[in-house]
């Protein structure tokens, strides 16, 4: 099986650092002609210096995923560079958090407003482009925490659930015209956007016990699964949510079998 995206034209929204970098990185490097947005103008100047480096062809947007118009005007810029878009990845996501009672309203706001209502925004300004070429691939983040979520998430868990079932709708409606859209749920992978790789060691030790496959996620996890998605081979993959967790979401004690490993010498915890 060979992935191959030469002539394909992806869109990655948050690529300015994190798992998004890494994904564009990885489209561009599997041939896709790659377009990074985000809102920090600094981050994306040096995922401009990175793709010039490795000779990838590409651009750069500010563009933040809240503001419609801002969407609108990079789409059609894009559109008009290189007259299609096959690949949308809504990878942008932000989480603050805490205890609904101590919970802001703005945190709530920006959980919502960045990670479900920024991803459909870009899809609404995406998908007329996509009918147009009566093909494309829509991947969104979702994660864990849309189906087990942590204590002192219920702001990023709702907006991330609200993604899921965004999803499984949006395929419903965009089939007839070859558009394929799907989720993914990456974790546990320490990035700027959590603590997990940074809290004390008995925390981590608690956190990994979630795990089946019992290390941090990595970002190339994330992106090989993307490629494949974004690819053509994966075309009759559409309205699910897929888990890139290390079998997080698989059974409810994972270090059971951990325990049992240990005990017959096949495992050690460090
Ligand atoms: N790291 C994990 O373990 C994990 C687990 C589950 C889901 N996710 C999801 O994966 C995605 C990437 O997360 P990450 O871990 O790389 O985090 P990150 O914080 O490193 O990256 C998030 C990116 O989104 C950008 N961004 C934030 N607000 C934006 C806005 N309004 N418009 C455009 N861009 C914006 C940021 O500038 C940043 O580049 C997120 O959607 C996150 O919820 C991550």
């Amino acid at each position: 099986m060979h992935i191959d995206l030469t002539g394909k034209v992806a869109l990655v929204t948050g690529a300015g650092r994190g798992i998004g970098r890494n994904i564009a990185d990885t489209l561009a490097q599997e041939g896709a002609r790659t377009v990074v947005t985000d809102v920090r103008q600094a981050d994306l100047d040096d995922v401009t210096q990175e793709f010039a480096h490795n000779g990838w062809e590409g651009r750069q947007y500010l563009c933040d995923v809240r503001d419609f118009a801002r969407i609108t005007d990079v789409v059609a810029e894009v559109v008009d560079t290189y007259g299609r878009i096959d690949v949308l990845v809504n990878n942008a996501g932000v989480g603050p958090g805490g205890p609904v009672e101590a919970l802001s309203e703005e945190a709530w706001d920006m959980n919502l407003d960045v990670n479900l209502k920024g991803t459909f925004l870009m899809c609404k300004a995406v998908v007329p482009v996509m009918k147009r070429q009566r093909s494309g691939r829509i991947l969104n983040a979702a994660s864990f925490a849309a189906i087990v979520p942590s204590i002192g998430s219920a702001a990023y868990a709702a907006s991330k659930a609200g993604v899921h079932y965004f999803t499984r709708v949006l395929a419903g409606e965009v089939g007839p015209w070859g558009i394929t859209v799907n989720c993914y749920a990456p974790g546990m992978l320490p990035t700027d956007i959590n603590d997990f790789a940074q809290s004390p060691p008995e925390r981590q030790q608690r956190l990994l016990d979630t795990l089946t496959i019992r290390h941090w996620g990595r970002k190339e996890d994330v992106s090989n699964l993307l490629c494949f998605l974004a690819s053509d081979l994966a075309g009759y993959i559409t309205g699910t949510l897929i888990d890139v967790s290390g079998g997080k979401l698989a059974t409810q004690i994972p270090r059971v079998a951990y325990d049992r490993a240990a005990a017959e010498g096949a495992y050690e915890f460090e």
